[in-house]
């Protein structure tokens, strides 16, 4: 007898292992009990945000405006993405100058021309120009010329070639540099349009800073962002956001890193320079890919401020990418790099009677950027990194207290190189490490309970870049459900833990069709259009619904955390003082549940529960169809204290429970 029921116990041992218990036993709804009147800790304020970077088209070709490529003809090759309108009669009728005396942008193109004669440029946009009918658009561009009676003409053209909106104006003789706008209004939708620009008139004129933007830019702001593209980070409610990398901080050398002083201040003198993810990949190499610093230090912080997220930069430790040339300051120059830490903080935060705080003033925004922490490095590991990190925190630690100090623990969440930067960190008392992980969904789906037993005493945990893939290391990866669904059971673990994770965000956040090199992404663009991946939709309901407590979710005393494929967490929010429990069903079956709610408050009984599901994992969201998966909403009747229902097959559920 004894002998059968260990026999028994084995059985049923075995089907909880295999996940098998649940389906075997179907109809019993599984007990959750959710602790609300014994919070663990406090969820950070800043805790759910998005991690910024040019890479995909993300800045120039996305929610930089700007539609003309290479505006200023400062590209490696000056002419890429222009083309001569007419052959001219006489030599020298296009000129390129390099001016060496001028700031930045040294090149200007200077065009003769003869009476009768219509000499000109098109432009082919960024593989096009997103142009919406009805829509009016402001070209600007700079001139000088001593040539009185010359017309500037300017029409955008679709595919076919047919004019779709078209303006002119004189430009005056002047021999200073002067900037001349005008405006068109577009007949025609069209996402593949391109820019033509012609002078008539006889004389020389000298142009540069050709540009062409919506005037329907995020806040009505002139050369400013595209709108769709700020609205989908807006509606997330991020926390914060990372900028401006990445890689892209590191630069594959070190003349090729991100340095903020050179995108700021007046936007001609911005010296561009190649993206670092032109040349990255072999398979998806993107030559037409410069980084022009429209978007620069002070507009990202702007960005920040409108989207009510923390500023969190990442600038340069003295070393460049170490999967490219892996380039080090040597530890006696380093003081440039410090130095450019040391002056951001002044430029955020400092007054007008600093050297940068005045400079963010004459920008246009006398309040400080309420800078709060910093990241020293991107993805940079070993002895050299932690020896030059020491270097920037004593200079920090000693001018700047209140500043908290982000590190890289490298490229990977486990393995030697991360086991040493995790040890070093926390012996020289960093305040947040940043762990990257870029894993398949069952990295994803196991890790759930990853940080259940971190280090509560020392440094702080930024999940600073994390997505699943899919396909890795094969290939290009999809944003499908199954990737999201693995996101969102790892993210009850990030919020179960908030104690310890103090921010976290998906990277990378844009990828446009037509110009990506990395995948997945959060948000996909085209020159039009806009939409949220299924894991965009993840990271929304949870970022709209961050709580500010951490209540348990137990399964027999335990956390919910992979057993049965199920995955849970729960916050309290003080504000609207709502319970809001999410939870991950992995399975293929309907899943029954029954939640007790321990506390002594009193609940609405109508809950609301808010659900992304589909039994196709490989379901995806794109710009045909971009709500495939999207959030639907029902109610939910709770019986006292308790409540049974059942969730949908792979799906994330969040439910909202007001409490009196
Ligand atoms: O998110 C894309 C890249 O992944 C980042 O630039 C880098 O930090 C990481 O390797």
């Amino acid at each position: 007898m004894k002998q059968i029921r260990r026999m028994k116990k084995k059985i049923s041992m075995l089907l909880l292992a295999t996940g098998l218990a649940a389906s075997a036993s179907a109809q019993l709804p599984v007990e959750l009990n959710i602790q609300l009147d014994n919070p663990k800790g406090k969820i950070s304020s800043h805790m759910w945000g998005v991690f910024f970077e040019d890479i995909n088209m993300g800045a120039d070709g996305g929610i930089y405006a700007e539609l003309v490529k290479n505006r200023s003809f400062e590209f490696d090759n000056p002419w890429m993405g222009w083309k001569k309108l007419e052959h001219a009669s006489s030599e020298g009728a296009y000129l390129l100058l390099n001016d060496q005396q001028r700031k930045g942008n040294k090149r200007y193109v200077r065009l003769t021309n003869s009476a009768g004669s219509k000499l000109g440029l098109q432009n082919e946009g960024f593989r096009g120009m997103g142009i919406k009918a009805g829509a009016t658009y402001e070209f600007s561009l700079q001139h000088r010329s001593n040539a009185p009676g010359l017309q500037v003409h300017v029409a955008l053209m679709d595919e076919g070639d047919q004019v779709i909106a078209e303006a002119q104006r004189p430009l005056h003789a002047t021999a200073a540099w002067t900037e001349t706008a005008l405006r068109l209004q577009a007949t025609a939708t069209t996402g593949k349009a391109k820019l033509k620009i012609w002078f008539t008139g006889e004389g020389t004129v000298d142009v540069d800073m050709l540009s062409l933007f919506p005037l329907d830019t995020w806040k009505g702001r002139p050369k400013g962002l595209r709108k769709d593209m700020v609205q989908m980070l807006a509606d997330m409610k991020p926390g914060f956001i990372r900028f401006p990398g990445g890689c892209i901080v590191e630069g594959r050398d070190l003349a090729n890193r991100f340095q903020w002083k050179k995108t700021v201040g007046s936007i001609d003198e911005r010296e561009l320079i190649i993206n670092r993810w032109n040349t990255e990949f072999n398979h998806r190499l993107t030559p037409d890919y410069f980084q022009t610093f429209g978007l620069g230090f002070y507009e990202y912080f702007l960005l920040a401020e409108d989207i009510g997220a923390a500023p969190v930069p990442i600038l340069n430790c003295g070393m460049a990418c170490q999967f490219n040339s892996g380039e080090l300051v040597p530890m006696d120059q380093l003081d440039e790099y410090v130095q450019d830490v040391l002056d951001l903080i002044e430029f955020a935060n400092g007054s007008t009677a600093t050297k940068w705080g005045k400079l963010r003033v004459d920008m246009g925004h006398p309040q400080p950027f309420n800078l709060k922490m910093i990241g020293v490095g991107n993805e940079n590991w070993g002895p050299q990194y932690i020896e030059r990190l020491a270097v920037f925190k004593k200079a920090l630690n000693a001018k700047h207290p209140e500043i908290a100090i982000i590190a890289s623990s490298g490229t990977d969440p486990e393995g030697e190189r991360f086991e040493f930067l995790d040890d070093k960190l926390r012996a020289m008392h960093i305040d947040i490490i940043d762990e990257h992980y870029y894993r398949p969904p069952s990295w994803f789906l196991s890790s759930a309970s990853r940080y259940d037993n971190y280090d509560r005493k020392g440094a702080k945990i930024f999940a600073g870049e994390y997505a699943s893939h899919t396909t890795r290391p094969n290939g290009p990866g999809k944003s499908t459900w199954e990737a999201a669904l693995s996101e969102a059971a790892f993210m009850t673990g990030l919020e179960r833990n908030g104690d310890v994770v103090e921010m976290a965000s998906y990277a990378p956040l844009f990828g446009h069709v037509d110009g990506w090199q990395w995948s997945p992404d959060l948000i996909w663009v085209d020159n039009l259009q806009v939409y949220g991946t299924p894991s965009y939709q993840v990271q929304k309901l949870y970022s709209t619904h961050k709580g500010s407590d951490i209540i348990p979710v137990h399964r027999d005393g335990q956390p919910v955390a992979g057993r049965d494929s199920l995955y849970a967490s729960a916050v309290y929010d003080q504000n609207t003082k709502e319970l809001l429990i999410k939870i991950v069903n992995y399975n293929s079956k309907p899943m029954p549940l029954r939640f007790a709610i321990a506390t002594d408050r009193k609940f609405a009984q109508v809950a609301q529960k808010i659900s992304l599901a589909n039994k196709d994992l490989n379901v995806s969201n794109s710009i045909e169809e971009p709500l495939n998966i999207q959030p639907k909403q029902t109610d939910i009747r709770f019986k006292g204290k308790t409540l049974t229902d059942s969730l949908a097959p792979y799906s994330f559920t969040l439910i909202k429970l007001q409490t009196k």
